[in-house]
């Protein structure tokens, strides 16, 4: 098995002495990250005001095309960038706000907090429609989402590919299924952030039909500040809240009118730090170099996915036992387990004995997390010493 701990000799050293399982909250960041960081500073120490012109007119196309290369995007300029996913979203969702018509939005009941909260919000202003699928159980979330689609007729259709509470991953079939049938019916949201750098994906066949999401901080480990959208070619939604760099082309004119672009800038907002930016791109760059693929990154925590269950039946633990391990199916799974305890409070004992114990994990209300990365190696002793159900 491949051994890949040497691209992250910093990380592994800022946290020796712990087995660090929260990939899948932050990621490790590469060791290329930190001279990409110096980049960012002596390109600014450089050029300062002028330096957007070289994040306009080179970086941004270069990060656009590494992305479109991994998720076989066809239209590199479609992907808009921002700080967070949720500013994403939330762009998005203006463009759809009506004085005559609520947005009808349909989701799952297992999707990130960021957008939990927001819809849910909305929903106290009465400026939405809601209709929320049950994930669990997982078999056919796909379908069931597809079927409440017709009667629903939604605006908007918001699904994760990875689901955050659980790590059970839609099949690229399911996503492709769900493209087409909201094609020219409804915005479809396909939430990539747990997938995006771990499980192989393309959007070749329904790129034009989706906007897909993700963002840098978990399985690409570039760390936080930078996610990304990708948009249909010809879409010509109009985000409500929208800001300067959304119309770079007209900057020294007057704006008697407000003007879109018609690729992903159409969704960009204002400033913001691009050292992230730079951070993406050398570590794309450095795994196109080594032949670090998304399929290999896969497969390696497969592996360590399957040495992780031996261990569990090996030790056969009453609390931490792989019968709690939340999947649908083993061959396709996101890059972490999700053990399902008692209650939110069991769950966060757990990680503080586990943390005593040298093991870093994080919890989800009553789920602990383990997550996986190509910077372990299936050598590792889990200790779940301390932990018993008398004492949760
Ligand atoms: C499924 C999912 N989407 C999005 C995000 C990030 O949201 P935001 O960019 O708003 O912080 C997370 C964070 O863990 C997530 O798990």
């Amino acid at each position: 098995m491949k051994n890949y701990t040497s691209y992250f000799s910093e990380f592994l050293d800022g946290h020796k002495g712990y087995l660090h399982f929260r990939g899948h909250s932050h990621h490790f960041w590469p060791d290329v990250t930190k001279n990409a960081i110096l980049e960012y500073f002596n390109d600014s120490k450089r050029l300062s005001d002028d330096k957007w012109e070289k994040i306009f007119g080179e970086k941004i196309p270069l990060a656009q095309k590494l992305i479109s290369e991994i998720l076989q995007f066809t239209q590199p300029k479609n992907i808009v960038f921002a700080p967070n996913t949720h500013e994403l979203v939330f762009r998005l969702i203006t463009a759809l706000l009506s004085r005559n018509k609520k947005i009808k939005i349909l989701t799952t009941d297992s999707e990130f907090l960021s957008f939990d909260r927001q819809i849910k919000r909305l929903l106290e202003e009465d400026w939405i429609e809601l209709k929320v699928i049950a994930t669990n159980p997982f078999f056919n979330i796909a379908q069931d989402v597809i079927k409440a689609g017709k009667t629903f007729s939604p605006d908007l259709v918001f699904i994760s590919q990875v689901f955050f509470n659980s790590g059970v991953a839609l099949y690229q079939e399911e996503i492709e299924q769900l493209a087409f049938e909201f094609r020219g019916k409804s915005l479809l949201v396909i939430d990539g952030y747990h997938a995006f750098m771990a499980i192989p994906t393309s959007l070749s066949k329904i790129g034009n039909d989706i906007f897909y999401l993700a963002g840098s901080y978990k399985y690409l480990g570039a760390g936080e500040g930078l996610c990304f959208m990708t948009i249909p070619e010809g879409c010509n939604l109009r985000p409500v809240y929208t800001g300067w760099f959304a119309d770079l082309a007209h900057l020294d004119s007057a704006q008697t009118k407000i003007y879109y672009p018609n690729d992903g800038l159409r969704f960009a907002g204002s400033t913001m730090d691009f050292s992230s930016l730079y951070k993406l791109i050398a570590v794309l760059e450095n795994y196109k170099r080594e032949e670090i693929s998304v399929l290999k990154i896969h497969k390696h925590v497969q592996d360590l996915q399957k040495y992780f269950l031996e261990e569990c039946r090996r030790i056969n633990h009453p609390v931490l036992n792989q019968s709690q391990i939340l999947i649908r199916d083993l061959e396709h799974h996101g890059h972490f387990f999700s053990f399902k305890v008692k209650d939110e409070s069991s769950a966060k004992n757990i990680a503080e004995q586990l943390k005593l114990n040298k093991i870093l994990v994080d919890t989800r209300g009553d789920r602990v997390r383990f997550g996986f990365a190509i910077y372990h190696q299936p050598n590792f002793k889990l200790n779940f010493s301390g932990i018993s159900n008398t004492n949760l």
